[in-house]
């Protein structure tokens, strides 16, 4: 049975910090065209080795990505400790493969758990269900394997059930040896590859014995949206199973209208976007998304009761690039001033204005506006005999309430002003708070 009351307290943390950072990182920095570059290249084995015994991130500063996160106004982060080629970031006694045996030499979740949590931040890791590099994992025939056209593995036997243990046994490594996980970020189920092909339960039940408070994300079954799928709901039945995990994830799409269960109510989610076109790094992907942009789908995100994980893609020497600090810190500048309208926030049952997005939080209304008005800004569904104040949220100073003889023609709507300049405060999201009266 579904415990709601244990979800929602668990789930507080994550409702409230909005704002996370990915980091998808690898040996696949190495030959720079993106995490699935063995894959989309059907690229054997062996030749992937020279990446593992060239990889040595010289510039490798956790502290300095985590202090890039914080500034960006993020709450916590996700690292690939595994991602499906198989390469672990962690000193996995079950594996050779591993950061520690190359020239690195060093166990870089830990490091990566300790800088971010030094920070403040709350701590993540991504975890691949697929391994294209386990003898056990099927190759060839299977949808995504290096080797799925190789016909030299046509006739390999696997032993599905020894990956299995092999697969449970990391997970409880990283939930055994490295202090308090917040989040496991498990990726990704197809075809009938999903929920018990991975023996879900027992291992979502053996998480939670470790960590009993640990946020899972939904990709242990094909979360369909639609809700067709085997066994128990999913999260959206409002009965989900015990591994269908605890927020939606949708990837490279902001849901167009948030997600709800059958019920009605809002589900928790999650999209995961990538600042440019790739997930690791990618030398010669440079179409980037402004930074402008990036902060109205933050605020887009919470409007509909949804957080946001933005992904970086450090290269092989270990830095974020330069693009993406860019980014991040030109976030933070917006961040440093309008953040209580995205912590703590989510969706308001008010219409979405002309002009931008509304986001709420107990007695508080955002008005995200994003394009200029003529005259002044209708906080529509707004009553004024509700409010209690209002301020610019960039710097908190007052704003009056306008009337005069055209804005009496609409009774149920509060006018502000900006003042004389036809141009917002801040052209790229300028915020209003407005503080409403407590009712009785
Ligand atoms: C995917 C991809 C992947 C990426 C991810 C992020 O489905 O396989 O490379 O890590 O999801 O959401």
């Amino acid at each position: 049975m579904f415990d709601r009351e244990a979800y929602n307290r668990r789930m507080q943390w994550y409702l409230h910090d909005r704002f996370g950072m990915f980091i998808h990182w690898g040996l696949y920095a190495i030959p720079a065209r993106g995490e699935w570059v063995r894959s989309q290249e059907q690229i054997p084995v062996e030749e992937y080795e020279a990446f593992f015994k060239e990889f040595n991130p010289v510039d490798f500063d956790p502290h300095k990505w985590a202090r890039a996160a914080k500034e960006a106004g993020m709450n916590y982060a996700v690292l690939t400790a595994k991602h499906h080629d198989g390469f672990c970031l962690f000193d996995s006694a079950l594996t050779d493969y591993k950061s520690t045996n190359t020239p690195c030499g060093r166990d870089l979740v830990r490091e990566y758990l300790d800088a971010f949590r030094a920070e403040g931040l709350k701590v993540g890791l991504y975890y691949s269900l697929l391994d294209w590099h386990h003898p056990d994992y099927p190759h060839y025939g299977d949808r995504h394997h290096p080797m799925r056209e190789n016909e030299a593995f046509k006739n390999h036997t696997y032993d599905f059930d020894r990956y299995l243990s092999y697969m449970h046994g990391q997970v409880k490594e990283l939930c055994t040896n490295y202090g308090k996980i917040d989040l496991f970020w498990f990726d990704f189920s197809y075809d009938d590859m999903s929920g018990e092909k991975w023996k879900a339960t027992e291992l979502v039940r053996m998480i939670r014995s470790y960590l009993p408070d640990v946020l899972i994300d939904n990709r242990m079954t094909v979360n369909r949206m639609d809700q067709k799928q085997e066994g128990t709901g999913s999260l959206l039945s409002g009965d989900p199973a015990e591994y269908s995990g605890d927020f939606v994830s949708p990837e490279q799409i902001i849901p167009p209208e948030g997600i709800r269960d059958v019920g009605g109510n809002p589900v928790a989610w999650e999209s995961c976007i990538t600042m440019n076109n790739h997930w690791g790094y990618c030398a010669a992907d440079k179409h980037y998304k402004p930074a402008d942009m990036l902060i109205k789908k933050l605020v887009e995100c919470v409007s509909k009761n949804g957080n946001l994980l933005l992904n970086v893609g450090p290269d092989a020497r270990g830095n974020i690039p330069r693009q993406s600090l860019d980014i991040l810190r030109r976030i933070g500048e917006w961040m440093h001033h309008s953040s209580a309208s995205i912590y703590g926030c989510g969706g308001s049952e008010l219409p979405k204005p002309d002009y931008g997005r509304i986001t709420a939080a107990p007695g508080r209304l955002y008005f995200h506006v994003m394009e200029p008005l003529v005259g002044f800004v209708p906080l529509t569904g707004v009553r004024t005999q509700d409010i209690e104040q209002i301020r610019l949220l960039c710097d908190g100073s007052e704003l009056k309430i306008a009337d005069n003889w055209i804005t009496e023609n609409y009774p149920d709507v509060t006018f502000v002003s900006f003042g004389e300049s036809p141009l917002l405060p801040d052209p790229v999201d300028t915020v209003i708070e407005v503080q409403l009266k407590k009712m009785d």
